[in-house]
């Protein structure tokens, strides 16, 4: 969180960017009646959303609320795949383009309407071919390429529910992921492309499976013809299939399942405060009615559009605005599966400008590095077709906010600042790009249909502490997979009856909301989140060691990284190769994301007299910050002996 006098700076921002009148006399909303009217009837705002999808089955109640668990939609039958896909070809709209997919390599491929279409319906046959069934988990472990919507598409066609695990992630995290889950079937790819370098899913995949019983049948996409040259893969007999041999036996005649509006749809683990990921449980209906009509409000997305999100399909943004809120409008969606700096730092911008990209929707952590990297990357593209620009991840510093208005938006683009969490499954706080005055830093207000509040302890009204959702909303998550308990205990134990989000938020005079971060034991590392339970847990896994603590340090690209500080076994002592294998083992064991930026070696931890480790001591000491209060140390030297070293460090 930021100290307070960076606060007040904040909230003293005059600058004031009111939508430029041609773009809101062409918005999809700009009538700002629109938030009264769903503000004074909630269930009709939304019901007239979700009335625009197909439905097999009306439902007969909109929102059936007994906290903590929301029905949306009951009664009501529909299907997700049929939707984003069977939909806009039975309009006629099939020839339309779908996905425009590049690689890092620069190769290139592009799907219709139709043809992601029959894909899809392929693709669902040969899982239903491997005994996949309604209800059964399928764990997705792919390189972002055109197969990892097509996989998800076709859970969602025949109602198996997938769980998509971020390619970075370790072999022992996909583990549990799979084993949670109890996942039937592991779909992988010999590799993908990153930084110019392959890496090696597959390979990966095979040391989790060692440890996922329940996975019988794994599916494994070969990512380029020339790919498995570089990465030899081993196929184990009985197990393993290609993806092209399936697809080759599959027929691509699959009607859509007939989902009940409440049918799980997806599982997506995040962290949480505790060592071990929580699955979010997101439903069928509700959240296909709101990732759809977000894209078409927040995003003011038009047929004419191509639109870019440059997240990865492993978190929420590449479900809910890569997938299934772009292809649920008809929408032209790029996809891109590397890095930006790779072959150069203006490989993104290349992308903008040669497929005409209109809307543009990225992190803050990433308009940070190309702040760094220099206005000359994007001066060498022609921008001028970007119309609106969007981020999401993490709160935005005024100055990144500010260079992504001139240097990419050419002064003329809206932006929307969009906060949501895998929890809410689609945006809940966001300007409307018609309507909203933005002021650089801020998220501005929640979205029509969406009650947000600054909450205290108490759950009183207050100008600045804890954000909460005070009333529900169609893509909630509905429960923790196999935890309902600690589903109760994090979001609805706080106050009777509200959400809590976990983010701390301030309030301006004009009743905009600034998003402070967390307030957990949660970390937003170059906008992933990474619990610093899971850090050490990973830790104190390594045989040298016996205790850590791991806390958030600010960093000026990544926002946060993170710092470790680790009691090692009496007998060892700490080195360079000991901190840099300590690194990578947490690389190991969760996924290189996660990785200690600073580990320090400390004979012990300042901790409470209740044996609590004091976070904010090791805080201010990784900032270099004057140490705050120590009143309530069981040892007030450890700390001392701390900061001594840390400053020796730095010097
Ligand atoms: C943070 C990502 C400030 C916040 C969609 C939240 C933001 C967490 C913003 C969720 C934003 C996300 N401004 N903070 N616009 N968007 N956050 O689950 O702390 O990966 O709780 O979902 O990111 O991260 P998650």
């Amino acid at each position: 969180m930021s100290d307070a006098g960076e606060l007040d700076a904040l909230l003293h921002e005059d600058r004031r960017f009111p939508p430029p009148g041609v773009f809101t006399g062409q918005a999809n909303c700009n009538d700002p009646e629109i938030y009264d009217r769903a503000a004074g009837d909630p269930e009709a705002y939304w019901s007239g959303w979700a009335s625009e999808l197909d439905w097999f089955e009306p439902w007969h109640t909109v929102l059936d609320w007994k906290p903590p668990h929301a029905k949306w939609f009951v009664g009501g039958k529909i299907n997700v795949a049929h939707n984003c896909l069977d939909r806009h070809v039975e309009a006629g709209r099939g020839d339309r383009t779908a996905l425009i997919w590049e690689g890092e390599p620069g190769d290139t491929r592009t799907f219709s309407y139709a043809e992601l279409h029959r894909e899809v319906s392929q693709f669902s046959n040969a899982l239903r071919g491997l005994g996949v069934e309604k209800g059964d988990r399928v764990t997705i472990y792919l390189p972002m390429i055109p197969e990892a919507a097509v996989a998800m598409l076709a859970c969602t066609r025949i109602g198996a529910i997938h769980s998509v695990v971020f390619g970075g992630f370790s072999p022992d995290s996909l583990a549990d992921r799979n084993n949670d889950a109890e996942s039937k079937v592991l779909i992988t790819a010999d590799g993908g492309w990153r930084r110019g370098s392959v890496v090696p899913l597959k390979a990966n995949a095979d040391v989790a499976l060692e440890q996922s019983p329940t996975v019988t049948n794994v599916v494994v996409v070969a990512r380029g013809g020339d790919l498995t040259d570089h990465t030899p893969v081993t196929m184990k007999e009985g197990r393993d299939h290609w993806y092209h041999d399936l697809m080759a036996e599959s027929s691509s005649d699959c009607p859509a399942v007939q989902m009940d509006a409440e049918d799980t749809l997806f599982i997506l683990y995040t962290s949480g405060t505790t060592g071990k990921p929580k699955g979010v449980v997101h439903t069928t209906g509700g959240y296909l009615t709101q990732t759809y009509a977000t894209t078409k409000t927040v995003f003011d997305l038009k047929d004419d559009d191509v639109y870019w999100c440059t997240a990865d399909v492993g978190w929420i943004t590449g479900h809910s605005y890569i997938v299934y809120g772009p292809l649920a409008n008809c929408a032209q969606v790029v996809m891109y599966e590397g890095a930006p700096d790779t072959p150069d730092r203006g490989r993104f911008w290349q992308l903008c400008e040669k497929y005409g990209v209109t809307i543009f929707y990225t992190a803050p952590t990433a308009i940070r590095a190309f702040m760094r990297w220099g206005e000359e990357w994007p001066g060498k593209a022609d921008l001028s077709s970007l119309r609106l620009l969007g981020t999401v991840g993490e709160p935005i510093n005024p100055e990144a906010w500010m260079w992504y208005h001139e240097v990419i938006g050419g002064e003329r683009c809206p932006i929307v600042d969009t906060w949501w969490q895998t929890e809410t499954g689609a945006i809940m706080i966001s300007p409307l790009p018609g309507l909203t005055v933005t002021k650089p830093g801020t998220a501005t207000r929640a979205l029509p249909g969406i009650e947000a509040a600054i909450r205290d302890e108490a759950g009183n009204d207050t100008a600045a502490g804890y954000l909460a959702i005070t009333t529900p909303w169609p893509s909630m998550l509905r429960t923790v997979w196999g935890d309902e308990e600690r589903f109760k205990e994090t979001y609805w134990s706080k106050w009777r009856n509200v959400y809590f989000p976990g983010d701390g938020a301030k309030v301006d005079e004009d009743g905009y909301l600034w998003i402070l971060g967390r307030v957990d034991d949660v970390l937003n590392v170059a906008g992933h989140r990474i619990g610093t339970m899971e850090v050490e847990s990973a830790l104190v896994d390594h045989p040298s060691v016996v205790e850590s603590a791991v806390v958030g340090k600010a960093h000026e690209i990544k926002g946060e990284s993170i710092a470790a500080f680790v009691t090692l076994k009496e007998d060892i002592d700490g080195s360079d190769e000991l901190m840099s294998e300590l690194r990578n083992h947490v690389g190991m064991k969760i996924g290189a994301i996660a990785k200690p930026e600073m580990v320090v070696f400390t004979a012990e931890l300042p901790k409470t007299r209740s044996g609590k480790i004091m976070r904010r001591l090791l805080r201010d000491i990784a900032e270099g910050r004057t140490i705050g209060d120590t009143t309530t140390l069981a040892d007030p030297a450890v700390v001392k002996k701390l900061q001594a070293m840390h400053e020796g460090d730095e010097g």
